[in-house]
């Protein structure tokens, strides 16, 4: 054990099925959540294949398989699957999040370091204000009040994404407007494009219906005005996301065009603000329900905080704070699925796969994989610090701990995520105690992400 003796506090996964369900089955199943559809043996099992039509379809869940297929062929594999480039290229256009090879490498050049970890000291002072104003908000609400921790933490991290990409005064004036209209794209898109599951190609229409092409135009007009003011209004010290963009030069020393630089302000905004957002809600969940891992946080911020106001160098003085985000993580990964299609033969495990087939890598199963975790579906934060020193981070099997992919296309916002959310809990702890609304049923459900549920009331208690 890692010091800890009494067994750990295990939050709520869906029922597991025995025996394993046919295909036909598990992709129905998914239609509804995809955390649905596996059996006990799916978890501990190193490589599953099955054809879908005409699709070889392989499920990757060892880390030496897994460092097969996100580093060692990253060449063969850097290729999103069609049901995600068919979901977000109304949107992304050729963004970094959606686009491979060429592109990809040329953008990822270019977009990395503007939201690199290096960066991170120049967007804290506006994440600890947002957190505030959270904080302040909450105060004013009073003891006993009642709030959707999910949209909070949902508003929360998207003025903080906002503020970081346009600056304080645009990013508040127009966080509300994107957000709305990132979750009507959201509502409108099928995440499980069946169409391109079962191989059919690329050229095959496909119905997206009229809603998505306005939601999606509507995002394009949003973001242009911004642009637009951004550029009248612009200050010569900006150390904005969209003044770097603006500022930025291709390999040919051109700027970047309009369509460029919309398309990769948006692919920040979608990949840095549901994500972290989940992430928030899920950690404060297990604590209103785990008393042991709060009391050992607050703890924490009780000695190296205290009453002051938290700053950006706590961030390196909080490793427990730091564990709780990294196993809630582990449990609750917000993208549950990493799945890459073959843009030439490859042999990942035993097998020679064609070209056109798709990998999956599904955090949810590799994370719970009970050969590499013990206590798997229990939370102990103290995997994460080393045993004979609780004040040091102990670093995870980087290909049996995903949830911000591995190798060349791993997460380019991983120390924002985690530094926001390390800030988020450390400011709002400090205050206020987490505490669930009685009777409240919290099951974990994944379209997109993972998330814990449409809504997740929570009540207002001051420590
Ligand atoms: C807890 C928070 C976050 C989690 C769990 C997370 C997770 C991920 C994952 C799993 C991927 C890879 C997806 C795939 O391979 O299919 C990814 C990519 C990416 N993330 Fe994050 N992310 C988080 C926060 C952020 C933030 C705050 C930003 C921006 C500030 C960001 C920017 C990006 C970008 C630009 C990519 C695309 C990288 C590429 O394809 O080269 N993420 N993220």
């Amino acid at each position: 054990m890692d010091g800890t003796d009494s067994p750990p506090y295990v939050p709520p996964y869906p029922d597991r099925f025995e025996t394993p369900p046919s295909t036909l089955k598990r992709v129905a199943l998914a239609r509804r959540s995809f955390l649905d559809i596996w059996s006990t043996a799916d978890f501990s099992q190193r490589i599953a294949w099955v054809k879908v039509l005409t699709r070889d379809v392989a499920f990757v869940n060892a880390p030496d398989l897994v460092k097969q297929v996100f580093q060692d062929n990253h060449p063969l594999l850097q290729r999103k699957s069609p049901q995600m480039r068919h979901a977000l290229e109304l949107l992304l256009g050729d963004g970094l999040f959606v686009s491979d090879s060429e592109v990809w490498a040329a953008r990822r050049k270019i977009v990395a370091p503007i939201i690199h970890g290096s960066r991170v000291p120049d967007f804290a002072p506006v994440m600890i204000q947002v957190i505030e104003e959270c904080r302040d908000r909450w105060e004013a609400m009073g003891e006993g009040a009642e709030i959707d921790a999910s949209a909070e933490f949902a508003w929360l991290t998207s003025e903080v994404i906002c503020r970081a990409i346009f600056g304080q005064t645009l990013g508040e004036a127009y966080a509300g407007e994107i957000v709305l209209g990132f979750a009507e794209y959201q509502r409108r898109i099928d995440q499980l494009d069946l169409a391109s599951l079962m191989g059919l190609p690329e050229w095959f229409p496909r119905f997206r219906g009229f809603g998505v092409h306005k939601s999606a135009r509507r995002i394009r007009t949003v973001l242009d005005r911004i642009i637009d003011r951004f550029e009248a209004e612009r200050t010569p010290d900006d150390t904005t996301v969209i003044a770097a963009l603006l500022d930025a030069r291709d390999e040919a020393g051109a700027p970047l065009s309009r369509e460029v630089i919309r398309n990769e302000a948006a692919v920040i905004f979608m990949a840095g603000y549901e994500t972290t957002a989940n992430l928030l809600s899920w950690a404060w969940f297990i604590l209103s329900q785990d008393p042991v891992s709060r009391r050992r946080l607050e703890d924490e911020l009780d000695r190296v905080v205290g009453d002051r106001a938290t700053t950006y160098d706590d961030v390196a003085n909080l490793p427990y704070t730091r564990a709780v985000v990294s196993e809630t993580l582990r449990l609750y990964p917000p993208v549950p699925i990493l799945a890459r299609e073959a843009i030439g033969e490859v042999k990942i495990g035993p097998r020679v796969f064609p070209k056109g087939s798709l990998f999956m890598v599904v955090a949810w199963l590799l994370h719970r994989n009970p050969t590499l975790w013990p206590d798997a579906d229990g939370f102990r934060p103290e995997r994460f610090l080393e045993p004979d020193d609780r004040s040091r981070i102990k670093k995870p099997n980087k290909y049996a701990y995903v949830p911000f992919a591995t190798g060349p296309r791993i997460c380019a916002g991983m120390v924002f995520g985690e530094a926001e959310a390390i800030l988020a809990l450390a400011v709002l702890a400090q205050r206020f105690r987490p505490e669930l609304k009685p009777g409240t049923q919290v099951k974990p459900h994944c379209r997109l992400t993972l998330r814990p549920g449409d809504s997740l009331p929570m009540i207002l208690r001051k420590r």
